[in-house]
């Protein structure tokens, strides 16, 4: 297979934080599709530079990757053969006609087409493209968030996408999507026979899904304020996982099988109303604390914030799926900046034993699928301590854990988020890309607490930049008698 992979906004933070690093370890792990016919990475951005130039810069950006990841000059040297530049003044016709000839003279298997600028763009660049056609059936769109801010300019944007490109070319970056934790709940639960026949409301009592973010806003304040904790990552990254632990097994392993039954899940989410967003949902903003040891600025404090914004650093809900597999299961979602720690994990709690014959310690079974800072399996047991008995009165289980490492387990195996992704989007597989249907369904969800939260004045609770968030949250789930990990 050969492909031409064209990355708009090719100079953006984007391009060389995340998808240069990526598309680098996919080549080193002889992952990129390149072997017949060869493969090609144009940079598109405005300003005007040579190829070497380029490949220059992206030199310099390596310099900033973790160790394990940086090539070697050897290896950047043979890498930065892929890497082509072009300038490209966005609004102009004749300048997409030149990239469609440059791609037409290669006449490559694949062109994927990333939109990796500032999303303002995308209309302009979509219109473009599909004028100068560059939208046949070979070619594959790739949109990053944020895509809209509500229910109605998403789908603007779907509906602009859609006047050129159909809904299989067009595949919508959710990277939570691509990390392996994410594999890992569907291979545990659909290549397994062991958990599916617990996993509903019969054996299971709660779900949880933590995103516990160390790091602030950064320089990205201005940014920032506008969107929030819960349209930057409860609409898509926590929903999307909170779907691919809800969901029906799926009829087959393709990507519309695996998207119908993830939207079902997404349909029947209880809605909210201003008395259940007041209830059963929870914003907080940080304020000055220390995290890892170091004094941090408040959100307030921080660089192109406006000084009284309302906009919220943390959210914790409480919600439900309404269907026969989950009726009454409280799920939690809870994500913020400037926690105590990195940490993104789920917590699936089990009910207790319906009869419990031996005294002292209860616990309930946990199973903890942890996506970040490392990802990993553990099954939280209880087991018999040996020394004492039952009989003699004395607590005789004690917690264990089934720990699966999968570091140690797969060592060579290894592949990061984007770099699923990208792959993924050069082979034109599609189920971990979102469609539009579950797009729109997840603004429509989170649009009652927008709606409820603009009425009232109180704004988000303050809470200290490296805790857990605000005390509230921890109200939130202790009152259907729960906690959440880290107080557990
Ligand atoms: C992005 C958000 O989608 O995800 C950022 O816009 C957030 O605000 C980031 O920091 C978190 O991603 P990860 O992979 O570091 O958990």
């Amino acid at each position: 297979m050969s492909f031409d992979l064209v990355l708009f906004g090719g100079t953006g933070d984007l391009a060389w934080r995340k998808l240069m690093p990526a598309l680098f370890q996919a080549w080193r792990h002889g992952k990129l599709p390149i072997r017949n016919g060869g493969g090609r990475i144009l940079a598109v951005a405005r300003d005007e530079r040579s190829d070497d130039e380029y490949r220059a810069y992206i030199r310099d950006k390596f310099a900033g990757v973790e160790e394990a990841k940086k090539p070697s000059d050897e290896e950047f040297a043979r890498f930065a053969e892929l890497l082509h530049y072009r300038r490209m003044d966005l609004s102009q016709p004749s300048h997409y006609a030149g990239l469609k000839e440059w791609i037409d003279a290669r006449g490559a298997d694949t062109a994927v087409l990333f939109l990796a600028t500032a999303p303002n763009l995308f209309p302009v660049i979509c219109a473009q493209l599909g004028a100068a056609g560059l939208n046949g059936p070979n070619v594959r769109l790739v949109l990053e968030k944020p895509l809209g801010h509500d229910l109605e300019s998403a789908r603007e944007i779907n509906r602009i996408v859609g006047a050129s490109f159909t809904e299989a070319q067009a595949l919508r970056i959710d990277h939570y999507l691509g990390k392996a934790a994410v594999q890992n709940v569907m291979a545990l639960r659909f290549g397994n026979a062991l958990f599916e026949p617990l996993w509903r409301r019969d054996s299971i009592a709660s779900i949880q899904i933590t995103i516990a973010e160390s790091i602030g806003v950064g320089t990205r304040g201005d940014f920032y304020d506008k969107i929030g904790a819960l349209r930057d990552m409860v609409q898509n990254h926590a929903l999307q996982l909170l779907t691919m632990l809800a969901m029906e097994p799926p009829s087959s392993n393709d990507a519309d099988a695996i998207r119908d039954e993830k939207l079902k899940v997404l349909r029947s989410l209880k809605p909210f109303n201003a008395e259940t967003v007041a209830r059963d949902v929870v914003r907080g903003q940080y304020r000055a604390g220390a995290v890892g040891g170091q004094a941090v600025p408040g959100y307030l404090e921080e660089a192109k914030v406006p000084p009284r914004s309302n906009c919220e650093t943390f959210v914790a809900l409480r919600t439900e799926v309404q269907n026969w597999r989950w009726a009454g299961v409280p799920f939690y979602l809870r994500t913020g900046k400037r926690l105590a720690a990195r940490d993104a994990h789920i917590v699936v709690t089990f009910r207790e034993v319906p009869h419990p014959i031996f005294p002292g310690t209860h616990q309930a079974n946990k199973l903890v699928i942890k996506l970040q800072p490392e990802d990993g399996l553990e099954l939280h047991l209880l087991a018999a301590k040996g020394a004492t008995s039952a009989l003699q009165g004395h607590e005789m289980l004690s917690p264990v854990s089934l720990d699966l490492d999968f570091d140690k387990a797969f060592p060579t195996e290894r592949v990061g988020g984007y770099e699923r992704l990208l792959l993924d989007a050069l082979a034109g597989r599609l189920s971990l890309f979102v469609r539009s249907d579950e797009q729109e369904q997840a603004w429509r969800w989170v649009e009652p607490i927008l709606a409820a939260w603009s009425e009232d004045s109180a704004g988000p609770r303050p809470y200290k930049a490296g805790g857990w968030g605000p005390a509230a949250a921890s109200a939130l789930v202790a009152r259907d008698g729960n906690a959440w990990s880290e107080e557990m």
